[in-house]
């Protein structure tokens, strides 16, 4: 599969953390010396992506900031000899920043079509600032070497964990048709159901916020909006496009190692910091 670019939406309003985000987005807040998104942006370095796009909202163009070259402070830093933070600055050097701008929040499956235009390679990785993932491999990591073992080139792949059987209303549930026969935790999916009630969900694997995605996926997301447009539901969600292809292409979960941090909500956020420490 070839993979060299990754979308990150963070346009979300982050009402969460009201009063905060006001005017600090969710994403700067800190996770151990560096802000949560930084984390995101290394796990995408990490598998080899260089190419980063950010779907912003007004008022957050300090997320992009943050990665952005800054000639003059680093004269400054090198003058004073703080190297330790010269090198930290310097690791995004290399990364190849795109911005866009979701101007109205309607769904993540819209923030990712604010950034179609962009998308060259036939895949691109997807990430939600909301889950961070602790442990030997990231997720993203466990998606790719998924993509590598089924020898899947035109398919999507999906994070998932396994679930509290009453929190299936806070996310996409999906159901399994068969596991690799080499590794139990990479799953042909055959169903994908968004939130349901604990009492209906058809299983407790959870999708979480990491994604690989067919470019293909992106006329889709198109068809959905523009159906959505004309309908009372006028959001756009990634989930639905996934449901939508499913007949069309593999969709393949991965069952992630590890431990996911939930970033999205303060309490969630009060426990990763303590893991940070
Ligand atoms: P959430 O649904 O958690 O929304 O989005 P939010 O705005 O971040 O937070 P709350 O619910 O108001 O507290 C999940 C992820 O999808 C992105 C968000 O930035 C977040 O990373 N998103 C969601 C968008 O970029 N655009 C949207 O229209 C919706």
């Amino acid at each position: 599969m070839q993979l060299t670019q990754a979308i990150l939406p963070v346009a979300g309003l982050g009402t969460r953390f009201l009063p905060w985000t006001k005017v600090v987005p969710k994403e700067l807040l800190p996770l151990g010396n560096q802000p949560i998104i930084a984390h995101l942006v290394d796990e995408a370095l990490s598998i080899g992506i260089q190419r980063i796009c950010f779907v912003i909202s007004r008022g957050k163009e300090a997320i992009p900031q943050y990665f952005y070259k800054d000639a003059a402070l680093e004269a400054e830093l090198l003058k004073r000899g703080k190297s330790h933070y010269l090198e930290q600055l310097k690791r995004y050097d290399e990364i190849e920043l795109h911005v866009v701008y979701q101007d109205e929040q309607l769904g993540d499956g819209h923030a990712l079509l604010q950034a179609a235009d962009w998308v060259e390679s036939s895949s691109v990785a997807v990430l939600f600032g909301d889950d961070l993932f602790m442990g030997e491999k990231s997720g993203l990591m466990q998606l790719k070497a998924a993509a590598k073992l089924t020898k899947t080139d035109h398919g999507a792949f999906v994070a998932l964990e396994n679930v509290p059987q009453e929190q299936t209303h806070k996310y996409g549930i999906v159901t399994v048709d068969r596991a690799h026969p080499k590794n139990e935790r990479v799953l042909k999916l055959k169903g994908m159901v968004e939130k349901p009630h604990p009492s209906k969900a058809p299983s407790t694997l959870g999708i979480v916020g990491r994604y690989l995605i067919p470019k293909s996926l992106f006329k889709t997301l198109e068809k959905i909006g523009k159906n959505s447009a004309t309908s009372k539901h006028k959001e756009i969600r990634l989930i639905d496009a996934l449901i939508h292809d499913l007949p069309h292409i593999p969709i393949h979960g991965v069952h992630c190692e590890g431990v996911r941090l939930d970033t999205g909500t303060p309490e969630g956020y009060r426990e990763a910091v303590k893991i940070f420490e």
